[in-house]
């Protein structure tokens, strides 16, 4: 269950590749919002958007304090820039759907996930700043949160063929 220095445990593998579907579908959920428009593709992937983007934010909240318990324990990154890829990872994956949520809180209306109602709504003007970073950062940074991701991906295919091959850490 335990993270050990030559290999991520059963919690942390769960964490990364039942999260890493779940991201694929919520960018395919933004990929049919912004390229099928009005089309059966978008009405099919975008309704699952919002919620599954407040389920990710939770996930993350537990795999943050998951490896923050197994931080003494992990396989050590092979190098810094993998150390600084990792936790640029974790923090775009926290930023985005905040400030998702920052744009939600801030239109003032009622929101609810799964059937619990995470805001009430307000009265009154809408919140212009929460507004603002929401539709100023939220698409973007998800973009490039693809990008990290494909580089993400392309490094630990590369090191494969090395002796630094660290799938095995992740996957058995
Ligand atoms: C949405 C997609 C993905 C995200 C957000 C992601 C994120 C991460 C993060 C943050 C870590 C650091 C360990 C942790 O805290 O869990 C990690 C490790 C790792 N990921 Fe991914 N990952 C994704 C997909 C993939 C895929 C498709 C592969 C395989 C081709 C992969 C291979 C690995 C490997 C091998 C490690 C261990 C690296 C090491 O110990 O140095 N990841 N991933
Ligand atoms: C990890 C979680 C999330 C990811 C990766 C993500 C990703 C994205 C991306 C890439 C777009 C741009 C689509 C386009 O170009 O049209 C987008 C749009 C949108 N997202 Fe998210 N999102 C997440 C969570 C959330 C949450 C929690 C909310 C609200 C509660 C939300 C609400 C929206 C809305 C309303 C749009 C359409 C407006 C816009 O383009 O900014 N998202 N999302």
């Amino acid at each position: 269950m335990w993270d050990n220095n030559e290999k991520y445990g059963l919690i942390s593998r769960l964490l990364h590749w039942g999260m890493a579907l779940l991201i694929v579908w919520q960018l395919l959920s933004a990929a049919s919002h912004n390229f099928f428009e009005d089309t059966a593709i978008e009405a099919f992937f975008w309704p699952s958007h919002k919620p599954l983007g407040v389920l990710l934010l939770a996930l993350m909240v537990l795999r943050v304090l998951w490896a923050l318990i197994n931080v003494s324990r992990r396989p050590s990154s092979i190098s810094l820039f993998s150390k600084l890829g990792h936790v640029t990872l974790y923090l775009v994956l926290i930023a985005v759907p905040v400030l998702g949520l920052l744009r939600q809180y801030g239109s003032g209306r009622t929101f609810e996930v799964f059937g619990i109602q995470l805001f009430a709504g307000f009265e009154g003007d809408k919140i212009k700043w929460m507004m603002d970073a929401g539709s100023d950062f939220h698409g973007e940074l998800g973009w490039a949160l693809l990008l990290l991701i494909v580089g993400h991906v392309a490094m630990a295919i590369k090191h494969r063929k090395t002796e630094q091959n660290v799938l095995p850490r992740m996957w058995q």
